[in-house]
């Protein structure tokens, strides 16, 4: 059997909770499935998020290549930047940002926190497309060794964190004997769908991606999930996605990326009124609203989904600024809270399945394929 080892560095303190939404589907749906939330808002570095994950196998690559800084790109309130400032740090890495914004612009927010951790800045309006590359090549003629990562830390290397993700939620599925219909998950740039979709298409993971787009139309978004899965698949040998693996909605964009409407309003406040948690407008908040959406015909046919994947709190102070009364729960509420499985790091996946009882750490989980390490924590410097 073939074993693979891709570098990698701790980020996450263990698996993030898989909790049951009892009163925010009942107040959705008073019949309708229940819904869980996979809560990688609750990661421990800066205020959380979905690219820790991928910044696992990114800063893991960096190192092995010796680098002693990291550059990426993003928008001004970029939560990708953010994750990765804070999380270069945590490496001894130096972080240089480049956001596409106004020059003058008031440090609040994510912007914030960017200055918090020392990242070294650049804002440009209008930035050229090679931004990136061009700033990697000044600084090595300094004498640096940069490392460059791509927008939403979206490659085939980026994208393993979510493989990761697969099989985790898989583990704990596996152990609290859960049967979920769909995953609902943000997507954007598409990294953290494509890693599920590889997880989903290598038998991983049971239930199918459904990735609600917060900006791209959906067949760009498709074929971007498309082309970063067959690629991550290929990096560790599992078996090629096909192209029904990857779905995707654009029915929920709104009036465009980072505007809100009232449908996702609505949305966020149902679910922190209903259930104490605070999701972003952006992001979360979308995705979302296509869940609440269930109480109109899905979109797509077929069954609701059931479960979503949380990816951050947000930075600033929401605005919700036209009043809105969110449906409240008709039901008495009953609440479970899961951490699901162990809280281990370690997450194999073996060749032919290997299913055993539960109450041991860590688990081997669900699988088919080649045995696949995604787990080996970086042996070189800087925190663990
Ligand atoms: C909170 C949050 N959710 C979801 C996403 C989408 O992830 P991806 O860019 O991998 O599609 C992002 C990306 O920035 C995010 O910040």
């Amino acid at each position: 059997m073939r074993e693979l080892t891709v570098p990698r560095v701790p980020l996450l303190a263990g698996p993030t909770p898989l909790m049951r939404l009892e009163r925010f589907s009942r107040a959705i749906a008073p019949n309708g499935p229940t819904i869980w939330m996979k809560r990688d808002d609750l990661t421990p570095l800066a205020m959380g998020g979905n690219k820790l994950r991928k910044l696992e196998y990114l800063l893991g690559e960096a190192l092995e290549q010796g680098a002693d800084t990291v550059i990426t790109l993003g928008a001004v309130q970029s939560n990708h930047a953010c994750q990765t400032a804070a999380a270069a740090r945590r490496y001894g890495l130096k972080a240089v940002l480049l956001l596409r914004g106004p020059r003058a612009v008031p440090s609040t927010g994510n912007l914030l926190l960017d200055h918090l951790f020392g990242a070294h800045i650049l804002l440009d309006p209008h930035p050229p497309s090679d931004w990136g590359t061009r700033v990697a090549e000044e600084l090595r003629q300094q004498g640096r060794r940069p490392y460059l990562i791509p927008y939403g830390g979206s490659n085939a290397t980026g994208a393993l964190g979510y493989v990761a993700a697969g099989i985790e939620l898989a583990c704990q599925l596996e152990e609290m004997a859960l049967s979920l219909d769909e995953i609902v998950v943000t997507s954007s740039s598409g990294g953290t769908q494509a890693g599920l979709v590889v997880a989903h298409a290598a038998g991983h993971l049971r239930p199918p991606i459904l990735g609600i787009s917060v900006d791209p139309p959906a067949s760009e978004l498709t074929e971007t999930v498309y082309r970063l899965a067959t690629e991550t698949a290929r990096r560790i040998d599992m078996p090629s996605p096909a192209r029904h693996h990857v779905r995707v909605t654009d029915a929920y964009v709104g009036p465009g990326y980072a505007q809100m409407n009232e449908a996702t309003r609505e949305a966020i406040l149902l679910i922190a009124r209903t259930e104490g948690i605070i999701t972003d407008p952006v992001y979360t908040g979308k995705a979302l609203s296509g869940l609440v959406d269930f109480g109109a015909p899905w979109p797509l046919g077929g069954r609701p989904p059931r479960a979503l994947l949380a990816h951050r709190r947000p930075a600033r102070p929401l605005r919700l600024s036209t009043p809105v009364t969110a449906p409240v729960s008709r039901n008495g509420s009953r609440r479970h809270t899961c951490g699901g499985a162990s809280h281990e790091t370690n997450l194999r996946a073996r060749a032919g399945g290997d299913r055993r009882g539960s109450g041991r750490r860590p688990q081997p989980c669900p699988a088919a394929g080649p045995r696949v390490d995604l787990c080996s924590p970086h042996s070189g410097r800087g925190a663990g």
